[in-house]
């Protein structure tokens, strides 16, 4: 017995299979061997399975050789049942080259996920401006910039490489919040390596130009790497798991077995003795949130700053702290700008934030004046200043001169102000201290080694401590090391977003 079709149903699913099939067999097959998914696949891979509902499958524009779809997927579906807004540019056609059809089926995702309060995530596999198009790939890049910089702050805008990001097409991953790149297989840059060898002579190839441990590890342009497709939408469905779906809502909670008031031992002797050997900053974290539940955000790039996600009692907490064991935790431009990145993004997403503090200071030198310290490292300052969420910071070690008033501190409007014993909370270190106080002194002494031993012992025991701070009500508390978890579990739950005194303006010129 033959199968009577409805014709109407036969002429829409013969619609759907070549909207479906993209570029066609041929270059699919050459997509799988690079070891690239389709854009389909990416969406099927990352979505809860049957979540995903497409819109307009059936876009054309003459450009793309009349393939339904223009290039690229959208819609929306779930991820563990929480709705995202989701697009992937589709290689096989024309390369996921951008028309400006293509564009505003993005800029419709963006303004749908803005409009109904969900993430939006996007795999990005793309040859740039579609060339044929000529200006009117422009104006759709210029559309889903707009409306990137407009979501911005509104809802979470997360950018998946998996493939070329050549030319201005950086700009929109740029303008989102969070880039996972794929290793190998990824790559972004501005002008490729054909001009860069025009212009500057030198010959690079394009992962060595914008690959994604270059962007991962020296520019700081990527959050996440991920090894395979795979690992990158895990990298991302877990960063979705610690996020609000806008900014009008709290993280999701996440039930931990892990006992609020946990107390740790070994935290009270982790902090050496001697104020120049170093600790291992994650073991600090670690110990204090949720078992398990630190994402690091930035982990190759600037790591004498460490930033991530934790969670306290199972809500989201941002963590800011420095790494004692690179540089001695010291901070310099790019340390700067990964704090002033991370802390803004909490604050526009109601993630409280935990800073932990050691740091002797702003990095000296040619290299970090003449590359302006000054004006990144007020980043990071206007950055803490302006946040409204609750702040809370703890002093493990050395917080000294601008590093100390910068790194949350109650001056600048933390909302809770802890040291540990171990804190030494001075203008300068003990060294430099005495150099500058006790020039004469040193000079006049019969043993000036001697002489400036006991004046740097002087002025730790005076200066290099907490208690001065204590003194004077600018730290809150010296805690026992050991009480750090149940402290910060206390005092989340007794602050709430505080009501701050904003005075009347459109924005504050962030010095950028
Ligand atoms: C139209 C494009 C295209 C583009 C690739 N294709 N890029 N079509 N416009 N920008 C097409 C190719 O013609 C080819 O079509 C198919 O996509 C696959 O491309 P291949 O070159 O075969 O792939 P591969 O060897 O993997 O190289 C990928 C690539 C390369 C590195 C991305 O294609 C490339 O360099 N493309 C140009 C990149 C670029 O300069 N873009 C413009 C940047 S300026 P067929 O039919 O053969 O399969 C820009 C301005 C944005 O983006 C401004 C915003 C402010």
């Amino acid at each position: 017995m033959t199968e009577i079709i409805d014709p109407r149903l036969q002429k829409l699913k013969e619609a759907r299979q070549r909207a479906e099939m993209g570029g066609g067999e041929s270059r699919i097959a050459k997509q799988h061997a690079k070891g690239k998914m389709t854009a389909r696949e990416r969406i099927a891979a990352f979505l809860d399975p049957g979540s995903f509902q497409e819109l307009q499958p059936f876009t054309i524009s003459a450009s793309s050789k009349n393939i339904p779809g223009d290039g690229v997927v959208t819609g929306f579906g779930t991820v563990d049942g929480r709705t995202v807004f989701i697009y992937a540019q589709d290689f096989t056609v024309s390369g996921g080259s951008v028309s400006l059809a293509h564009a505003r089926k993005i800029v419709q995702v963006v303004e749908l996920a803005m409009q109904n309060g969900a993430p939006v995530v996007g795999f990005l596999d793309s040859g740039g401006a579609r060339i044929q198009e000529g200006i009117r790939a422009l104006q759709g890049y210029g559309e889903l910039f707009r409306a990137n910089a407009m979501a911005s702050g509104v809802i979470p805008q997360i950018s998946v490489m998996m493939g070329p990001c050549a030319g201005g097409a950086a700009y929109s991953p740029a303008l989102t919040d969070f880039i996972v790149m794929t290793d190998k297989t990824s790559m972004m840059f501005i002008t490729g390596p054909d001009v860069v060898k025009s212009v500057t002579g030198e010959i690079i190839d394009h992962q060595g130009l914008g690959g994604a441990h270059v962007h991962a590890t020296r520019s700081g342009v990527s959050h996440f790497i991920g090894s395979s497709e795979e690992e990158s939408m895990a990298i991302t469905r877990k960063l979705l798991s610690y996020l609000p779906s806008n900014n009008m809502e709290s993280p999701p909670v996440v039930p931990t077995e892990d006992d609020p008031f946990r107390t740790d031992e070994v935290l009270n002797s982790l902090v050496p003795e001697d104020p120049n050997t170093p600790y291992d900053m994650y073991e600090v974290i670690r110990r204090v949130v949720d078992l398990g539940s630190f994402f690091e955000v930035h982990a190759g790039w600037a790591g004498n700053a460490i930033v991530g996600f934790a969670r306290l009692e199972g809500k989201t907490v941002g963590i800011v702290a420095q790494q004692p064991m690179v540089m001695a935790g010291v901070l310099d431009i790019n340390a700067s700008d990964k704090i002033a990145r991370f802390v803004r993004f909490c604050d526009a997403f109601n993630v409280p934030l935990i800073t932990f503090v050691d740091s002797p200071g702003f990095l000296p030198g040619t290299a970090q004046e003449h590359g302006g310290i000054i004006r990144h490292g007020a980043k990071a300052l206007y950055a803490y200043i302006e946040a409204t969420v609750p702040k809370i910071s703890i002093v493990t070690r050395k917080a000294y001169g601008g590093a100390y008033i910068v790194m949350s501190s109650k001056s600048i409007g933390a909302d809770l102000h802890l040291a540990w014993p171990s804190a030494e909370i001075a203008v300068m270190g003990a060294e430099g201290a005495v150099n500058i106080l006790h020039r004469r002194d040193l000079k006049a002494a019969e043993d000036p080694e001697a002489k400036r031993k006991e004046l740097v012992e002087a002025y730790r025991e005076e200066f290099c401590n907490p208690y001065r701070a204590a003194e004077y009500g600018i730290v809150d508390d010296i805690i026992e090391p050991a009480q750090t978890r149940p402290v910060l579990v206390k005092a989340l739950r007794a602050i709430r977003e505080p009501a701050r005194y904003v005075p009347p303006k459109k924005h504050g010129v962030m010095p950028v």
